[in-house]
């Protein structure tokens, strides 16, 4: 099996479990739960919840949210893999994330901390977030925005960014963001899957004190798009001179000042499986795929893990460090935290500017109790020493989270001493965009070990089995794999049912396979070792080699190109591109240098490759299947495995 990374390795001089402190255990909501439910532990109630799944799914459903009409079944598995969940139910997301908070006792808590990269700090209330999202969202129905219309939204991390996904949700439309980091060709390709009409973007963002040219790369994307973006909406961030197309452009502060605009805007009731929002996700091929989530079973899972992983107490100050644009956002910044009716902060900005103390200084001003932010982050601010978290307050701090890739032993070490003062549980969320909210994680009860995101969620069935569909043995990887469907599964791809089949349910028919190799150790504690698949994870954030590749070939010296990913101190992976080059072209420096950043340019400053190596051929299967994981093998001076495959 190949994978990206190596599982790390144990040494013997570290304590084989950190535990929870005490109070934090006998306090945690899920030991409340546990309680209720006649548990002195959450092992005992996770064995409950499995064998009682939907009636403690149900119980979150009507602990964490409001229902317009409740549901007639909790699961539908009649068309599996189609699940459904809840049907019958009515529900508006916004209505339970906003509109229900700002009538009734949270309505002066402050919702949102926003604090802009030159430092300056913006509250919205409850009762102002919902008065933003009812304006705007007066403004979408005034362009013609529809029920069941895609929105697509590219924006830099401001409030705005949650304003306009809420907004699109209480009209029962979907959006579909695309990470303010993505440049024109995978802005242009996302907008011609969803098939947007309106498009949400800024002038420009902020980001290490410059400009992000949103507004000059939707352009472009938008040009490539043949009319499919028929109005685009402006914020003014930046303030910069920017072309606005007559007919097509829109300023979002023009179109709020419109008469009638403040007067309220209903909160659609959508039915439990209607669609969400999509989201495009880094899969096998070229073209990413739109993950489809659903109105119901999508805000179950997501408030009830936030709600036993986080803990979320109503004095807590929760920052996600992530970006709205990624699930991570979706689900523990814009709807989980406001669900539960929290407050937590936004920062705009890049982490190490003016200096790379800015994070830590955030969460001593704001008085920070839970941040959750990736390894590739802790590893980026674990290089400059020890001496900036030093220099401030974190005392604050109760609960740490890591997500996005394995975090490695070391930077989780120093993530608990330095910045959780050996005192703050890691909370080392394993998860997907198709997942749509934690599966294996840990919870403030649960022993840690360094590196393993221990075990599964409640109601949550995993395991880790081998290519005959065997439960692996404990010192051997496996595929891991969902057993039973969980209500913030994805629902489909859009657009394309059967790949949404063939990719995530034929492998080992009856389960979801996740695209990861695992490890079960003997305590039943999972190791996330890596993809299996062509997804490369850089810094956290999921690419296809596929879509590296197909932005090199776009280039006209480039006659073929393979990516791979190698393993990188800070980003975890990194790209690594050999490219064929066509007759009449000589590879240089200068040609390599000007492939990565047209990779840069085309998909985004994170796809840019490491090295791009010039030769004259590609090892391939006789079907013509590059063998990225012989080039690896190659890079990294290890065997190269079964060839026979191999092109003679
Ligand atoms: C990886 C991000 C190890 C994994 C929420 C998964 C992790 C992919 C962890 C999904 C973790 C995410 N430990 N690996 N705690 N969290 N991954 O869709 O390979 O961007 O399949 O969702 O990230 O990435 P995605």
């Amino acid at each position: 099996m190949t994978v990206e990374a190596t599982p790390p390795a144990t040494s013997s001089t570290e304590p084989k479990f950190y535990y929870p402190p005490q109070a934090l255990v006998e306090n945690s909501n899920i030991m409340a739960y546990a309680r209720e439910k006649g548990f002195d532990n959450v092992d005992d109630l996770y064995v409950w919840t499995i064998e009682h799944a939907e009636q403690f799914w149900s119980e979150m459903a009507t602990r964490y949210l409001d229902w317009f009409q409740p549901w007639d079944q909790v699961l539908d598995a009649s068309e599996a893999p189609f699940y459904k969940w809840f049907t019958g139910g009515k529900t508006n997301i916004v209505h339970n994330a906003v509109d229900r908070h700002a009538n009734g006792a949270n309505r002066d808590k402050v919702a949102i901390i926003f604090e802009s990269e030159q430092g300056e700090t913006t509250n919205y209330t409850y009762a102002e977030l919902a008065r933003e999202v009812n304006r705007f969202a007066n403004v979408l129905k005034a362009q013609g925005v529809q029920q069941g219309d895609r929105v697509t939204i590219y924006l830099s991390r401001v409030p705005q960014l949650l304003f306009a996904m809420l907004a699109v949700t209480k009209i029962g439309a979907m959006h579909s963001v695309v990470y303010g980091g993505f440049s024109t060709d995978a802005l242009h390709s996302r907008i011609m899957d969803a098939q947007s009409k309106v498009l949400i973007t800024g002038d420009g963002g902020w980001m290490n004190n410059k400009i992000v040219e949103l507004k000059k790369i939707t352009d472009e994307a938008v040009e490539r798009s043949e009319g499919v973006v028929e109005t685009v909406i402006v914020f003014k961030r930046t303030d910069h001179d920017v072309p606005m197309k007559a007919g097509r452009d829109l300023w979002w502060h023009e179109l709020e000042a419109q008469p009638g605009m403040d007067e309220p805007c209903a909160t659609e009731q959508m039915d439990a499986e209607d669609p969400l929002f999509m989201l495009y996700t880094s899969g096998t091929t070229g073209s990413p795929k739109g993950l489809v989530h659903t109105c119901g079973g999508y805000q179950v899972q997501v408030a009830a893990t936030l709600s036993f992983v986080f803990d979320i107490k109503p004095d807590d100050i929760y920052w996600c460090a992530a970006d709205p644009g990624w699930i991570t956002g979706h689900s523990y910044i814009v709807y989980g935290p406001l669900i539960l009716g929290a407050t937590e902060v936004i920062y705009e900005g890049a982490p190490s500017y003016p200096s790379p103390a800015r994070w830590w200084s955030i969460v001593e001003k704001y008085k920070v109790s839970i941040l959750y932010t990736a390894p590739t982050a802790i590893r980026g601010l674990m290089r400059y020493g020890e001496e900036h978290p030093t220099k401030h307050d974190l005392s604050s701090l109760r609960l740490l989270g890591s997500v996005g890739e394995p975090i490695n032993p070391e930077a989780w070490r120093w993530y608990h001493r330095v910045i959780g003062h050996g005192n703050c549980p890691i909370m080392d969320t394993w998860w997907q965009t198709e997942t749509g909210a934690f599966m294996i994680t840990p919870n403030p009860t649960t022993p840690l070990k360094p590196g393993s995101g221990t075990k599964p969620f409640l109601g949550i069935e995993c395991d880790v089995l081998n290519e005959e569909g065997l439960p692996a043995s404990e010192s051997d990887d496996g595929l891991l794999v969902i057993k039973k469907p969980w209500p913030s599964m994805l629902r489909t791809i859009y657009g394309d049912p059967k790949r949404y089949v063939q990719q995530y349910w034929t492998r080992l028919p009856g389960f979801y396979t996740a695209g990861d190799a695992a490890r079960k150790d003997a305590d039943g504690y999972y190791w996330v070792i890596g993809r299996i698949d062509d997804v490369i994870k850089v810094s956290g954030y999921r690419l296809g080699t596929a879509e590296v590749e197909s932005a090199l070939v776009s280039h006209p010296a480039v006659a073929e190109a393979a990516a791979i990913g190698l393993p990188h101190e800070v980003k975890g992976n990194a790209i690594h591109t050999y490219v064929i080059l066509r007759q009449g072209y000589e590879g240089s420096d200068a040609l390599a240098d000007e492939l990565r950043k047209h990779v840069g340019k085309e998909l985004g400053p994170i796809a840019r490759p490491e090295t791009v190596s010039f030769v004259p051929g590609l090892p391939k299967t006789r079907s013509g299947k590059i063998m990225r994981r012989v080039l690896k093998a190659r890079a990294l001076g290890l065997p190269e495995g079964d060839l026979s495959t191999l092109e003679a």
